[in-house]
């Protein structure tokens, strides 16, 4: 079946396999997680179930922590809306990665990306999410010295000067190829992912010498920071690593889950109530039509869509391996595979959703000062 990822789109039935080729980035192979192990301990579930599979260069910035270098974490959000489960899942992993390499994170919202992208949202209302969306990294568990936030807009006089070095490298001609853009394209977008490319720059900046910087985020960014890439070293600065992990799915549908299909997707502000009513309503069930069909022959986990979310947020192995039997088997019903990822999700969104508030009186610490 045919699949599309963009940044801008995801549809379909996402083969990974075809998409680092399409890409050109590198899959995650044993010797890398080895390597990244000998640093970390225990790998984190992401890494041990392959839910990030692909990266570029990280070879290469492990080469550098180990030579000693202080490096740096960058990733992002477009505040369309509000945060959903899947942007969390790059930020939980960054979360990680910035714990256990004792490195700072460097994360910028792009309130300027979705005013130029989005024909209904007003440049106040994007902000107002850029606000909104950094309270769920904050909730995270970040220190400010750690945690380093950029709102384009606000933060336009560190970053425009550095924009416009990158933009001169870039012609139209790569643009239209990278991301399509036609003649009808606003000229805002077209300048855009040289906004983007910023932040990979700005450790080095802040530090005035190089600074490696790996991006964590899902694969739909990729086309960015191939761009970035190959400009950076033209102004003096080291190419970004980067790490890519899979979409979680939509409550239904193929594709990711997105924040413009609100009952495909669960926020992190939804209520207890609106999760249980989602999860049930609309979870893509793997299970049989009948109980005693059911019974019988068994669920499918893996095209439940409960059970591809329990990957992501059930950290343990062997209390997942034992969901996936006992629903294989028939032993367990879609409506308890439901019920078990319900209560997993909304005891994680109630502790979230208090830190967020928590959050609220302090985003200022966390602003970039510079
Ligand atoms: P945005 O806001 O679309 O997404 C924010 C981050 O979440 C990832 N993501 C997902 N990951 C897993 N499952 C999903 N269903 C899912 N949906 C989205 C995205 O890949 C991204 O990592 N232009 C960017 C903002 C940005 C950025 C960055 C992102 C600026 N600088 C650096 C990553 C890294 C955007 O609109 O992301």
């Amino acid at each position: 079946m045919a699949f599309k990822v963009t940044p801008w789109e995801v549809s379909g039935d996402v083969d990974y396999d075809k998409l680092i080729k399409q890409f050109g980035t590198e899959r995650i192979d044993d010797a890398l997680l080895r390597r990244i192990q000998k640093h970390s301990g225990r790998l984190h579930h992401f890494l041990r179930r392959r839910l990030f599979f692909s990266h570029r260069d990280m070879n290469w910035l492990i080469d550098q922590h180990e030579k000693g270098r202080e490096w740096a974490l960058y990733t992002g959000r477009g505040p369309s809306g509000h945060t959903h489960l899947g942007h969390l899942i790059p930020w939980m992993f960054t979360k990680w990665l910035s714990d256990t390499f004792n490195v700072p994170l460097y994360f910028q919202l792009t309130d300027d990306e979705k005013f130029l992208f989005k024909e209904t949202l007003s440049l106040e209302e994007a902000n107002g999410f850029a606000h909104e969306n950094a309270l769920d990294m904050i909730a995270l568990g970040f220190s400010p010295k750690r945690l380093k936030i950029l709102i384009d807009t606000e933060h336009a006089g560190l970053m425009y000067p550095e924009a416009i070095r990158v933009a001169k490298k870039i012609t139209y001609s790569t643009t239209k190829a990278v991301f399509g853009f036609t003649n009808d394209t606003n000229i805002g977008q077209i300048f855009y992912t040289s906004m983007q490319a910023v932040p990979a720059m700005i450790p080095s900046i802040l530090a005035g010498k190089k600074v490696p910087v790996l991006i964590p985020h899902a694969i739909d960014q990729d086309p960015h920071f191939r761009v970035a890439r190959d400009v950076l070293p033209k102004i003096g600065y080291e190419k970004p690593a980067s790490i890519h992990c899979r979409f979680l799915p939509a409550l239904y549908e193929g594709g990711k889950m997105s924040a413009s299909v609100s009952h495909t997707a669960i926020y992190t502000t939804d209520t207890a109530k609106q999760v249980r009513d989602k999860v049930n309503k609309y979870a893509f069930s793997g299970g049989r039509a009948t109980v005693e069909e059911h019974r019988k022959k068994g669920g499918d986990p893996d095209i439940d869509v409960s059970f591809q979310y329990l990957t992501y947020f059930e950290e343990d192995d062997k209390r997942l391996q034992s969901i996936r039997d006992d629903y294989e088997s028939g032993k367990m019903l879609s409506g308890e595979l439901k019920a078990i990822l319900i209560e997993k999700l909304n005891r994680f969104l109630v502790k979230h959703q208090e830190k967020r508030e928590k959050a609220r009186t302090r985003l200022d610490k966390y602003l970039l000062k510079a």
